[in-house]
């Protein structure tokens, strides 16, 4: 018997041998298509090869995708649990040729594989074609040898494929085996046809055309292959077992669930354990691509599949939360193929547990309500919609859950009231936003919103993706089109481009399609959550329904990621260094720059910002993984998770962490840095490669700032630095390390000069130079008593006072003035007065007189010594005359 694993590998093995790359898996949430909810075939990675848009080094190629059918075109979400072979979650292995072989290799490479290395017996095998695909009915004949009874022709769409309302489609051919009489139901075609016996498990697609638009189709450039074969369905086969659910890998998810919950399926539970097998995988691998449960679009879908779930471990008698306790058990048996699946897996455990315990807080109050309001209906009545509706409101009980709880009993729901009583919601909700007091100009987006719902952000996993437009907006309002070289506004359904907000900048880049070319300047969040992407048309005309590729400006948005988690990492150091007290008031995350303002009473030293810096950057160089959760906000709280004071957080909230635990005192569980966050980071930290604080400054009173850089920016400016200091080096002719020593020498040698100059002008300025005239030394005779007046140049005014003193002890008994002028051709004047004639001559009215002359006014000192000023340095003379003129008249 072949285990899943084993079928997995052989069928891969197989296809490698026949010249086919082994490609990965692509995410469930696919990269490269707007209009698919969820990757729901092998081919979807492959859409733009078949079109001829994206070349591959390879033309043949074979995968094990991972295939969500739960919303969208092809939903099984409702069946699973009551058939045979329904799932939600399933692997589909494939084979492709992008031009390469066609029809008849594609049957017989099917035929070998199934025949010879599975063994199927060609007795029990049939396949269908499409009717008038004669090519295919003769390929058949010859490699099968098949009779045309065993080849059944059939019109409908089941034989034509496609991805979805767009996209490559093709002619098929679906291989059923029949599994024998004990198993009702009836061949393909038949009105038994919808029975367990007949068992398709393997389609392959002849890619010949592409559906463009709904009435459009062209063929393709080369015709190609797809095939897709239910892992599931050939493993139900190849182990003998009816139902997909008796498989191994799902006997072992439905033991671990009934060890879990002290009891196994039986004929009344089953269904039970097959639906929470199921959505058990689905759940865990969604949340591994990133989705996370919410509100709306991809999100309400796992939401809708982890809650079905739920319910049904409360049927099954659980009374604690129990999906998350099954995780192990799935990773055991898928993570060897899915690493990712292992990666995830507390992640995923988290996200399981923390919606089952919100959930079950109403889930036995709804589930009441269901019984009672239900109580009297029999087969064939509806459930009121309003009911309904109040489940959904109030208890969180998606519609569908409604419906499956009631779906054994024969009662459908009344979905027009319950949509009624939705839109009654709706205008409610209106009337609330028209009072929120938005800017007039801003109104045009609030009925978008209404109309568009939330724009589904994909920038957390990609930084690419495709998108359509639902909305154009050309100077304030709705717009049918945007041309060449106008600006305006796009909402896609979905977007990678990140939204300011939290401080990062909105995201730059360019959506391109076909001959369109839309250059991004900047993403605004409007009414909430609707993405607008601003910018200028650049070639073609876009309109609503053009499907574009977006591409977020890579280089910048990385950038972005390590300042962002940069400023987590210095708000946790910061806390560390300064103290519990500080709390964020604001931030800035740019793809050059960063800043953090923060409450803190003083100045940061340089040291504390040293010690700020080098723990971030340890954190850096540790490396470790930077991980995102969806938690209950107070949960998040409890786990020590930073918030922004004041801010409003909604019932759930993104938590980011980074760094060990252990090395933040024992109490934060989650890492290092924990914050509620919504928004992008760096994979580990390692990505942020360094950061380097540049500054330090005052916003607010109370309220401190720090700027820093990270990886390129930081390096270039150590490196800028480092270029001038080598300059000033070069300069200063000395080494960089020298360099503190040799400035500190220069500034000591230049006190000492400029000491020495200074004596020597005093000298000179006393020994002769710039005299009034009268004999060297100008010492002379004024009113009896010794008079040394001087006018000196190139003497600081501060130091005349000490010439002046100088003077004094010179002439032992006198008055002594000495005008000093400036550069500029001012004048400082002092005069001195020795103690023993200060009763006669008084300094002060000197001084003035010496003033007056420069033409200034005033003056001041004291009777011994005196200092005024003046404009006119040109009458140095005069104001010494003036000076010795009022000595001989005193
Ligand atoms: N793309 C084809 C399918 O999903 C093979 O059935």
């Amino acid at each position: 018997m072949s285990g899943v694993n084993e079928i997995r590998s052989k069928f891969l093995d197989f296809f490698a041998e026949n010249g086919h790359e082994i490609v990965a898996s692509s995410p469930l949430v696919p990269r490269n298509d707007p209009t698919l909810m969820f990757t729901n075939a092998g081919m979807v990675q492959f859409k733009n090869v078949f079109t001829g848009v994206e070349k591959r080094p390879y033309q043949r190629a074979t995968t094990s995708q991972k295939c969500v059918r739960a919303g969208g075109k092809h939903n099984d979400l409702d069946n699973v649990g009551y058939t045979a072979r329904h799932l939600t979650f399933f692997e589909m292995l494939g084979n492709f040729s992008f031009g390469d072989y066609f029809k008849e290799r594609a049957i017989e490479l099917a035929w070998n594989l199934i025949t010879k290395e599975f063994g199927l017996k060609k007795d029990k095998l049939l396949v269908t074609i499409y009717h008038d695909d004669e090519e295919a009915a003769r390929h058949w004949k010859n490699i099968a040898g098949f009779s045309d009874d065993r080849i059944i022709r059939i019109a409908t769409s089941d034989n034509f494929w496609a991805m979805g309302d767009t996209g490559p489609c093709g002619p098929c051919s679906e291989i059923f085996i029949d599994r024998g009489e004990h198993i009702w139901g009836g061949p393909p075609g038949s009105p038994e046809e919808d029975g367990d016996r007949f068992l398709e498990f393997w389609n392959l697609v002849f890619m010949q055309f592409e559906q463009v638009t709904k009435d459009e189709r062209v063929a393709l450039p080369r015709p190609s292959i797809d095939t897709g074969m239910g892992l599931e369905r050939m493993a139900c086969i190849l182990q003998g077992v009816d139902s997909v659910f008796e498989t191994d890998l799902f006997r072992h998810l439905i033991d671990a669930a009934a060890s879990a919950l002290g009891h196994g399926p039986e004929e009344q539970t089953v269904a039970s354990f097959r639906v929470i097998a199921d959505h058990l995988r689905s759940s865990a691998f969604l949340v591994a691509d990133g989705v996370l449960p919410s509100n709306e679009g991809r999100g309400y879908v796992l939401r809708r599949i982890m809650r079905r779930a739920m319910r049904h471990a409360q049927l099954l008698g659980a009374r604690e939360p129990l999906m998350h306790r099954l995780v192990w058990a799935l990773v055991r048996e898928m993570g060897q193929a899915y690493p990712d699946l292992v990666r995830a897996e507390t992640l995923i455990e988290e996200t399981l547990r923390l919606e089952e315990t919100r959930f079950r807080k109403t889930l036995e109050r709804g589930l009441a309500i269901l019984d009672e309001k239900s109580a009297g209906l029999k087969k064939g009545d509806m459930f009121d919609g309003d009911t309904a509706f109040t489940l959904y409101d109030t208890y969180g009980f998606p519609l569908d859950l409604t419906q499956d709880a009631l779906k054994s009993r024969g009662i459908s729901v009344d979905q027009a009231a319950f949509s009624d009583a939705m839109e009654r919601q709706r205008v409610k909700a209106r009337a609330s936003w028209a009072g929120s007091g938005e800017a007039a100009s801003e109104n045009v987006w609030f009925p978008l919103r209404e109309k568009l719902g939330a724009t589904e952000f994909l920038g957390y996993d990609t930084e690419s993706a495709e998108g359509v437009v639902t909305a154009l907006v050309k100077d304030g309002r709705d717009a049918d089109s945007l041309k060449t070289g106008e600006s305006g506004a796009i909402v896609l359904n979905q977007t990678p481009f990140y939204a300011e907000s939290g401080g990062q900048v909105g995201d730059i880049g360019l959506l391109t399609g076909e001959g369109v070319k839309f250059r991004v300047t900047d993403t605004q969040k409007k009414a909430g959550d609707l993405f607008v992407h601003l910018g200028t048309v650049e070639q073609g005309t876009l309109k609503t329904g053009t499907a574009l590729q977006l591409e977020v400006d890579h280089a910048r948005r990385s950038s972005i990621r390590a300042h962002h988690s940069a400023t987590h990492l210095l708000h946790e150091a910061l806390r560390q260094v300064l103290g519990d007290h500080i709390a964020q008031r604001g931030s800035l995350v740019a793809p050059d720059r960063l800043r953090f303002d923060f409450v803190h009473p003083k100045p940061i030293t340089a040291e504390e910002l040293a010690r700020v810096e080098d723990i971030a950057n340890e954190v850096v160089l540790e490396n470790d993984e930077v991980t995102t959760r969806l938690m209950a906000v107070d949960d998040a709280r409890e786990a020590g998770a930073r918030a922004l004071f004041g801010e409003k957080y909604g019932d759930e909230v993104r938590v980011v962490s980074m760094g060990k635990q252990a090395r933040a005192h024992g109490q934060n569980a989650l890492g290092w840095s924990v914050e509620l966050c919504g928004g992008t980071h760096v994979r580990r930290t390692g990505d942020i490669g360094l950061i380097s604080v540049t500054g330090e400054s005052a916003v607010a009173s109370g309220v401190r700032r720090i700027e820093a850089l990270t990886g390129r920016h930081a390096r270039k400016h150590a490196n800028d630095t480092m270029a001038i200091a080598k300059t000033a080096a070069f300069e200063l002719r000395t080494s960089v390390d020298d360099m503190p020593a040799r400035i500190a020498a220069l500034m000591e040698e230049r006190k000492k000069l400029e000491r020495d100059l200074s004596d020597a002008r005093k000298k000179l300025a006393m020994g002769g130079g710039a005299g009034n005239g009268a004999a060297a030394g100008g010492v002379r005779e004024a009113g009896g008593v010794k008079l040394l007046a001087r006018a000196v140049e190139g003497v600081e005014t501060k130091d005349l006072k000490s010439l002046v003193d100088d003077g004094k002890k010179q002439i032992g008994s006198g008055v002594v003035a000495i005008v000093g002028v400036t550069e500029d051709g001012k004048a400082g004047i002092v005069v001195g007065v020795t103690a023993d004639l200060t009763a006669r001559f008084n300094a002060v009215e000197l001084v003035r007189k010496g003033s007056e002359a420069l033409g200034g006014k005033g003056g001041g000192g004291r009777p011994d010594m005196a200092q005024a000023g003046g404009p006119d340095g040109a009458k140095a003379n005069a104001a010494l005359s003036a000076i010795e003129q009022a000595m001989a008249d005193a």
